[in-house]
């Protein structure tokens, strides 16, 4: 193996003293189940630490209760949930949600989940999406070996390193699981990474499922990643069209030249406050500071905040904004949205035009509008021109978004009315002030508008 990917795997591999806590603790509480009362049947370890597939640092572990279908939905919830707890007693626990309750907790610096799930025959016979789990871990537990174990952690830290790793609503990406399809489907990381840097948008991959019917259920997906174990899931349907590209772009760019940044991400000094100010002096940039919600499950606010970004950008716009880029960052903590205008102020002449002159009706009514008008009416191209006057505060983006603000503090969800509820908006000046900590690390990659890995 080359050199490159023995220092990756020797970084991104679990330590043999890690994977023995981590096995010794499975096994602990497969005993202490196994010995409760009750309807379950036996324990299935899933999830990538059960594969020898996980990246070190990751300290998940899922554990599946697995119940017959006799039990009703109710017991099953309220089996898995009192077993759950009793793994956790006297350890903090919380309750999580999937289409079951379920409940997750730490021990021993793991976090366990304990979710429970019906035996079914086959995954697509599935009766809640959590039973597919265990046919993923039998279909790749089949496929795998020591050498395929480290192609997938190879290709599961490229992806990370380019930011295109988690099926989470921050990332929209592959979820571990689809990176260990691509690697049983290629064979290598290598061989993966020279597929991806030749696919196009609607690439297939089918494991012997019907290709016609597959695009017909996920039509405008950028992949179809058939679960070979339910032809009715395409396992890539949180990836979008930007990390599609950014996958292809990044496998391009490391088959000309391979090097470590694309596992590590580039070491990105940040920039000196004064480069960041002359920056700032040729760019256009308003920022939205807000807070992030710590009572609301974090995905749920990952895909709000991209939601409400949309909806300032096409806010701008319908105020004639024009928008170079929007983007929006968080530690989960702070939260910022950003907004790059060709201009933060427009001029107070706006054109308008109007129906052609012969069109008398639409013409007169045109023409009867109330308005400031600047200048006008002329007849342009055939048709009927007026610049008029903005109001004084549409003419400031700033004083566009402190209105749009005001209103989405009662319009939007709880979420967004959470993050919003004490923000501001942000000129450069005071973005300049906000230039510290991970904001800045941030703000230096944002300014310097590269992919990580370029
Ligand atoms: P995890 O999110 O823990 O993923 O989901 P993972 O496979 O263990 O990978 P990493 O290394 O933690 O990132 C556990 C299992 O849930 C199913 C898969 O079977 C996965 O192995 N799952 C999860 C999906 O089918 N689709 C998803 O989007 C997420
Ligand atoms: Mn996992």
């Amino acid at each position: 193996m080359k050199p490159l990917y023995q220092s990756v795997l020797k970084k991104f591999t679990p330590a043999q003293r890690e994977l023995a806590l981590e096995k010794a603790l499975v096994e602990k509480i497969r005993e202490k189940i196994e010995n409760i009362e009750g309807k379950h049947s036996h324990i299935e370890w899933c999830g990538s630490s059960a594969r020898g597939t996980h990246l070190r640092g990751d300290r998940d572990i899922d554990l599946f209760v697995m119940f017959d279908q006799k039990i009703s939905d109710t017991e099953l919830e309220k089996e898995g949930l009192r077993i759950g707890k009793a793994v956790f007693r006297g350890k903090k626990w919380k309750k999580a949600y999937s289409q079951h309750p379920y409940i997750r907790g730490t021990l021993e610096g793991f976090d366990v989940e304990i979710v429970p799930s019906y035996i079914v025959e086959h995954g697509h016979l599935k009766k809640s999406a959590v039973d597919r789990t265990p046919f993923h871990n039998r279909w790749l537990l089949q496929r795998l070996n020591e050498k395929k174990q480290k192609e997938i952690r190879l290709l599961k830290q490229f992806m990370k390193g380019i930011n295109a790793y988690g099926a989470d609503l921050k990332n929209n990406a592959l979820p571990g699981y689809g990176i260990e399809l691509l690697v049983t489907t290629y064979g290598t990381f290598e061989n993966a990474i020279k597929q991806i840097a030749s696919w196009k948008p609607g690439k297939i991959i089918s494991f012997g499922a019907d290709e016609k019917i597959a695009k017909e259920n996920f039509k405008g997906a950028p992949l179809i990643l058939i679960d070979p174990v339910d032809e009715n899931r395409n396992v890539a349907s949180a990836l979008s069209l930007e990390q599609f590209e950014r996958m292809i772009l990044a496998a391009k760019l490391f088959l000309k030249k391979p090097s470590a940044k694309f596992f590590f991400g580039a070491k990105t000094e940040k920039w000196p406050k004064e480069k960041v100010e002359k920056m700032l002096k040729k760019t256009e940039i308003i920022s939205i500071k807000g807070k992030f919600p710590a009572t609301i499950l974090p995905d749920l606010i990952w895909g709000q905040l991209a939601r409400y970004e949309k909806k300032v950008s096409t806010h701008l716009k319908e105020k004639d904004f024009s928008i170079i880029r929007s983007a929006h960052w968080s530690d989960e903590k702070d939260v910022f949205f950003l907004f790059e205008l060709e201009a933060l102020e427009l001029q107070k002449a706006k054109k308008i035009t109007g129906p052609f002159a012969s069109d008398s009706e639409n013409a007169k009514r045109f023409l009867e509008k109330k308005r400031k008008i600047l200048s006008g009416p002329r007849v342009e191209n055939g048709r009927l021109v007026l610049e008029i006057e903005r109001k004084e505060e549409e003419t400031s983006a700033k004083k566009i978004l402190e209105k749009f603000l005001k209103k989405s503090k009662c319009e939007e969800k709880s979420g967004i009315r959470i993050c919003i509820k004490s923000a501001k908006v942000l000129a450069e000046k005071d973005l300049l002030r906000e230039y510290k900590g991970k904001f800045a690390e941030y703000f230096t990659l944002y300014l310097g508008g590269k992919e990580v890995f370029e």
